[in-house]
């Protein structure tokens, strides 16, 4: 058996991570190929280092570009490393531009394809990565899904009952993994900030890309950093659009991009999180962490019905939200999200 994963971004690594493991275990070949969407190294060489995977077998090096230009690079870049290889498998990860663009060549080689993190949707077509999960998710011969919810959500779309195996929630395998050594980092406190911490990552272009929706979202960090400490690791393409349009943050930690490890430590020990990234609102489930998902609308129901997140699509209220939040004593997780989904991975792969 000999697969061949594709990763691109930030958030494709600490899902690499644990399915590349459980390869590796039960004795699989493989290789890993990094597209070069992202190419920082703290969104990406630092993630390898830190998840104890080895760097990847090879960099297609594509870069930022439109969403076009860049899709259509990585479909060329891959082609003939797709020909060359004749995997058993491609195995892509969640919805980034990566992701549908390996799965689109793969499939008119008739390379078979698996999806990790199959059967999400947002319902919202304005975001590219629904364009990629829809893509993806068609294409794909095995679609592997983080929670009951998205087989569900494939079967009512027609796919076929052969290829929705639910396996569970490979992020949270990475966060089971990686818990004890994050907390050592010591990287909260090392911030001087205590339990009331909180913390924010903003990133989607539905907020960033809008100067006077930022400015809103600005204005309830300011608020909230009357009571707390504030702790925003800012995304580069956050960053761009800060510096362009002079957004005021005043009171309001603002650091470079944080390492997996760090991020986990911060998040682990906070009061709340403030955000619309998607791992962050399983991470903040898994560990019992209020949420707030500045967002209309989530592709991971089940961190509201099952876990603490809410969605507030009003960033007005942000304020009196974070106020009124509390850390349950308890956690309840959803079913898959128990540290052994890629385990559950490789059994599928292999026993097809
Ligand atoms: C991408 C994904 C998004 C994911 C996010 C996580 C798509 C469509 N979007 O968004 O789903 O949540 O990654 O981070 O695939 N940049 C750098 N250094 C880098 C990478 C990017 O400075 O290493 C800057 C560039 O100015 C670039 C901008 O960030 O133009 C956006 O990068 P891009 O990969 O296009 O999208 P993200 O916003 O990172």
């Amino acid at each position: 058996m000999n697969l061949l994963h594709v990763v691109g971004t930030r958030p494709n690594f600490p899902k690499l991570a644990p399915v590349y493991r459980a390869g590796l275990a039960a004795g699989v070949s493989q290789i890993v190929v990094h597209t070069g969407q992202h190419y920082d190294d703290a969104l990406s060489g630092s993630f390898f280092a830190d998840l104890g995977i080895p760097q990847p077998d090879l960099n297609l090096d594509v870069g930022s570009l439109s969403h076009a230009a860049q899709t259509a690079r990585i479909m060329e870049r891959i082609e003939p490393v797709l020909l060359r290889e004749r995997p058993d498998w491609l195995i892509v990860y969640g919805d980034v531009n990566s992701t549908a663009a390996a799965a689109l060549v793969a499939s008119k080689l008739g390379i078979r394809i698996a999806h990790v993190e199959a059967g999400l949707r947002s319902f919202d077509r304005t975001m590219p990565e629904e364009i990629n999960r829809l893509v993806t998710d068609r294409l794909a011969d095995l679609l592997l899904t983080p929670s009951l919810d998205a087989s569900e959500q494939l079967r009512r779309e027609g796919e076929p009952e052969s290829e929705i195996v639910f396996v569970g929630n490979v992020m949270i395998d990475t966060l089971c993994y990686s818990l004890q050594a994050a907390r050592q980092t010591g990287f909260r406190k090392s911030l001087g900030v205590g339990a009331d911490a909180v913390a924010v990552t903003l990133h989607r272009p539905s907020n960033v890309d809008d100067t006077d929706r930022m400015r809103i979202i600005a204005q309830a960090l300011r608020e909230i950093a009357k009571d707390h400490p504030v702790i925003f690791p800012v995304h580069p393409r956050t960053a761009q659009r800060l510096r362009d349009n002079g957004v005021s943050f005043e009171g309001v930690r603002l650091l470079e991009p944080l390492r997996y490890m760090e991020m986990l430590d911060l998040v682990d020990g906070a009061f709340a999180v403030v955000t619309d990234s998607g791992g962050l609102q399983e991470e903040t489930t898994a560990l019992g962490v209020p949420c707030f998902t500045v967002r209309p609308n989530t592709e991971r129901p089940i961190t509201i019905t099952e876990g603490t997140n809410q969605l507030v699509p009003d960033p007005e209220r942000l304020p009196a939200l974070v106020r009124s939040a509390s850390r349950s004593a308890t956690t309840r997780r959803p079913d898959g999200w128990d540290g052994r989904a890629a385990e559950r991975i490789v059994e599928a792969l292999t026993s097809r």
